[in-house]
């Protein structure tokens, strides 16, 4: 349990819950009853509250619509046998939404506030967590910039909110990934590792051209050389290569993923060795080639492992070995859903009771 600091609540009139098709959840289709939603103006959070998920009414110059100062974070929640809420990892959320905000010149969130606000917010909408294997409910905070100004500085006054949606799995086949060697989803010194919005626009138009050649996603490289992988779509990317997990060293163009981190730590409880440091294109590719490249995947929030099928380059398809042969990843994974519902003991101390 979290301490937890109390906010006003106006609850729903009538529930939408059963209107849920929970055997057709998608991702990001349905949105739980209730907001956690607090202002930013005269230099101070203020007037937290939980209200009914709704529209807001904005003014057409709200600088975030304009100029982007806008960041989201994403993480889960699940519910044990005996029915409590479990959230993996909060506080780690709670930190790079601030970490994000440094960046944007947005002003921090007490992480106190994040973690009251979301607590009871999971206590008033807990129903909608969905039960089945690989469900979960998905939290989305984020915040943006609100003046109703033109002229270009960062926004005195922001919104933050929390609403929540039940989910089922993000990619429900291995994934076609195309090595992207024009395009660049984060430069040096940019804001990659944030979670700007900016960084998933940035992202669209190149992923729909791949998706024309018949791939689902992309594969970053680096900003300069073109040579070193970065990320895979949304996520954090890893290979398996000669038996042991190797994935790029985090910088500035590569986002801290918690399921990034939280994969890399329960690899080496497991006793797999893992290597963080620059992974080239050419390593991977001729690693697929002599087929010491036994898998490859991404790792973040939305999807926590997706497996990657097919990888493209310079227009030739390398097809990975089949699933059935793949041993790392599909243990990790299993590992991380126990420890997420509680169904294995938490060594690492990542889930809160809320
Ligand atoms: C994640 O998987 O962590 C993401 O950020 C995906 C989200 C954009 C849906």
């Amino acid at each position: 349990m979290v301490d937890t600091l109390t906010f006003p609540v106006q609850q729903t009139a009538q529930s939408r819950l059963s209107e849920v098709d929970f055997a057709n959840l998608g991702f990001g289709k349905y949105y739980s009853d209730h907001m956690f939603v607090v202002q930013y103006a005269d230099k101070q959070w203020q007037n937290p509250r939980i209200v009914p998920y709704g529209d807001l009414s904005l003014s057409p110059a709200t600088s975030a619509l304009h100029y982007g100062q806008a960041l989201f974070e994403g993480l889960k929640a699940y519910k044990n046998e005996a029915g409590e809420v479990l959230v993996f990892r909060p506080e780690a959320n709670a930190r790079r939404l601030n970490a994000s905000a440094e960046r944007l010149a947005m002003p921090a969130l007490p992480e106190e506030m994040f973690m009251a606000g979301l607590q009871q917010l999971l206590a008033l909408d807990k129903d909608w967590i969905p039960a089945a294997p690989g469900h979960s409910l998905y939290i989305r905070p984020f915040m943006f910039a609100t003046d109703a100004y033109t002229g270009v500085r960062p926004s005195e006054t922001y919104l933050f909110i929390i609403f929540t949606c039940p989910v089922g799995v993000y990619y429900n086949k291995p994934v076609r990934v195309k090595v992207e060697t024009h395009f660049t989803r984060a430069p040096k010194g940019g804001m990659g590792y944030s979670k700007a919005a900016g960084n998933y626009a940035s992202a669209l138009y190149p992923t729909a051209l791949a998706q024309k050649d018949g791939y689902d996603q992309l594969l970053w490289t680096d900003g300069v050389s073109h040579e070193y992988f970065e990320e895979s779509g949304t996520m954090n990317v890893m290979f398996v290569i000669n038996g042991k997990l190797v994935t790029p060293a985090t910088s500035d163009s590569i986002l801290k993923g918690v399921t990034r981190d939280s994969v890399l730590k329960l690899a080496q409880q497991m006793g797999i060795a893992v290597e963080e440091r620059p992974v080239s294109v050419r390593e991977v590719i001729e690693a697929a080639k002599n087929g010491t490249l036994t898998e490859a995947f991404g790792v973040g929030t939305a999807a926590t492992i997706a497996p990657i099928a097919v990888i493209g380059h310079e227009g030739v398809d390398y097809t990975l070995p089949p699933m059935e042969t793949r041993t790392v990843a599909p243990r990790i994974h299993q590992a991380l859903d126990d420890i997420k519902t509680g169904k294995a003991a938490d060594s690492f101390g990542w889930v809160v009771k809320m």
